[in-house]
Order: structure tokens, then sequence, then C-alpha cells
């Protein structure tokens, strides 16, 4: 079993004017692209060649770290193209809103922490929601990590790497933060991967 680059969800330029077409194009068929391909080159002739995406992104963890950061990226692009629809974002679902009110205070907080959790990681990475022993957090990680090594499941991420927002940000990371939870979050998706982690 091989990693395969999945068609986007929805059209290229569905999430305009929040992510262009370009962007997209670039994003999934040039990087998301690459990291399939290497990933499988250096998935050849390893134990890991028939194990599911979520077993090889822990497995060459810390191991093999050229596949590891392949296999890690082709795991979060997988949830990304997802965790964006065409006229996203507001508010999250009841049963989420109510958890994130629990765990991190308000939904306000949430926004307000997911973005600068992006904001301030150092370089590329991810700003994420997780369910980590029970509880919903807001985490980040460096270039391809994700919190699958950490002990914990994402339900929700953003890509701060700078090809997701060059193009139509410029260097204003924080402008396109706040337009992916205002305006891209599929909270639908969401719900789904948090039903799958408690
Ligand atoms: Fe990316």
């Amino acid at each position: 079993m091989s990693l395969t680059l999945p068609d986007l969800p929805y059209a290229y330029d569905a999430l305009q004017p929040y992510m262009s077409r370009e962007t997209l194009e670039y994003h999934h068929d040039k990087h998301h692209n690459a990291y399939v391909t290497t990933g499988n080159t250096l998935l050849k002739g390893t134990d890991l060649e028939n194990k599911s995406i979520e077993e090889i992104v822990v497995a060459s963890f810390g191991k093999n770290q050229a596949l590891f950061n392949n296999a890690g990226q082709h795991y979060n692009h997988l949830h990304f193209w997802q965790w964006m629809k065409p006229n996203g974002g507001g508010a999250a679902p009841q049963k989420i809103a109510a958890k994130i009110n629990e765990d991190i205070g308000s939904f306000d907080k949430f926004k307000e922490d997911f973005i600068q959790a992006g904001v301030t990681q150092f370089g590329s990475g991810w700003a994420w929601l997780v369910v980590q022993n029970g509880k919903l957090a807001v985490t980040k990680t460096a270039n391809g990590e994700n919190p699958l090594v950490h002990g914990a499941k994402p339900i929700l991420g953003v890509d701060v790497w700078e090809h997701s927002y060059y193009i139509d940000y410029r260097n204003r990371r924080a402008d396109y933060l706040k337009a992916f939870v205002e305006n891209l979050v599929n909270w639908e998706y969401v719900e789904k991967m948090y039903g799958e982690a408690i």
C-alpha cells in the first residue's frame, strides 16, 4: 500500500478570496505531491511499506527522519484539505463548543490561542487543536511533526509553512490564520475527527 495524493474535496477556486486557486495548485499539486512521491521512494523496501499512514508516522519518528518528514506532511495535508471548506468558519458545533468552553475557557479564547500558536511557531510548522488525555488543547509543532507523536490526536490543524499563505498574504501570517479560523474551518470534519479521537 503506497501513499496516494487525494483530489481536493472542492474546486481549486472554491476557497477564494481566502485562499487562491494559485495557492491550492502549488500547495496540493506540487508540495503535497512531492511528500507523496518522496515518501513512497523512502518507504520502498522498509517494513513499514504496508502500514497505515498513522503507523508510518509514529514508527518513523526519531528513527528515520527523511521518511518521517514526508509521511508526517502527507498525514497533515490529507486532513488539512478536509479541515477547510467554502463558507467555513463560524461557530463550532454544539458538542465541540461545549468541550472548548470546558477545557479552554471560551470559543474566543480558543480562536485567540490557536491563532497565537500559529503566529509564534518559529519557521515552518503547524498549529493544532488536539485531544489529549480526554481534554482539548491548543498546541504547535515544527516542520512536518504532528500531535500523533506526542500522544495526542489532532482534530484541527493549520499549515503555517510559507507555501500555505505567501502568495495570498505575503508575510502576514496572522491575517492568514484569522481568515482560516473565521472563514475556512470545516467544523463538520473537526467534529468527525473528535468523535473518532474520544
Ligand atoms: Fe503545506
